[in-house]
């Protein structure tokens, strides 16, 4: 799920952190969170932002709560350079923390804390087949995606998205960050393989617009 400019950028032309959804997206955002399980998150993403989103709709939380289900869904940093500095916000938000990352060596499993990194578990992320499969294992079967776009793009190219959830932004923004980057041209599907399921004009003159992938 990403909020996007209307010519198809998740970023400013400059890069950093992008702000571009407003009360509109937030709320279709939570959603989402409070569907999952897990939510992925990009290395890059995090260095950026300093965190991730959290649900804070009171009516989510409730819902969770009464569903059994904690508060937050764990959340997955995805990273193969592990850099991912102690200093960030993310380390002191009200979450699990997570790590997926290419190694074989897991650290300790839930409930104990790795020394290092803030993390409390570490996924291997050999192939996305088998770490899905070991989150699914671990009880995270509904994974939402929070970007990048080179996360996005590893995972459309792999037909690994069931759902494209896209918040329309009314800005231009211009510039290099388009959400899938330019080296996913061709990997990521075939005409027809995305089905309209939903389109919704949100607050702000926001449109979020729901794809599911047909499977064939
Ligand atoms: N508008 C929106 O909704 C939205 C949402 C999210 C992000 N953004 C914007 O997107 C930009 C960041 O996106 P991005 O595309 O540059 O980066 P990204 O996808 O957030 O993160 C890329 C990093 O994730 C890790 N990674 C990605 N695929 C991996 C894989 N298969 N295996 C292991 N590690 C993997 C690597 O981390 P390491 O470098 O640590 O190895 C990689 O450098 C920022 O400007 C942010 O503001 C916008």
């Amino acid at each position: 799920m990403l909020a996007v400019s209307l010519d198809g950028r998740l970023a400013p032309a400059a890069g950093g952190a992008a702000q571009l959804g407003g009360q509109g997206d937030r709320r279709v955002l939570e959603e989402a969170l409070a569907w999952a399980d897990g939510c992925l998150i990009g290395a890059e993403t995090l260095r950026r932002h300093g965190s991730t989103c959290l649900i804070h709709g009171d009516d989510l939380l409730a819902h969770r709560r009464r569903a059994g289900r904690e508060p937050q869904p764990v959340a997955i940093a995805v990273s193969r350079s592990g850099l991912l500095p102690e200093v960030l916000p993310f380390f002191h938000q009200p979450v699990r923390r997570w790590l997926l990352q290419p190694s074989t060596e897991l650290l300790p499993a839930p409930g104990s804390r790795a020394a290092a990194g803030g993390f409390e578990r570490q996924i291997p992320l050999s192939t996305w087949s088998a770490a899905l499969a070991l989150l699914a294992a671990a009880g995270l079967e509904r994974l939402a995606v929070l970007g990048g776009a080179m996360l996005a793009a590893d995972l459309l190219a792999q037909g690994l998205v069931d759902e494209l959830q896209l918040t329309f932004c009314p800005q231009l923004l211009g510039g290099a960050h388009t959400w899938l980057p330019v080296t996913a041209a061709g990997g990521c599907g075939l005409p027809g393989d995305w089905q309209l399921l939903e389109h919704r004009a949100l607050e702000g003159e926001e449109l979020l617009v729901r794809y599911g992938r047909r499977r064939r």
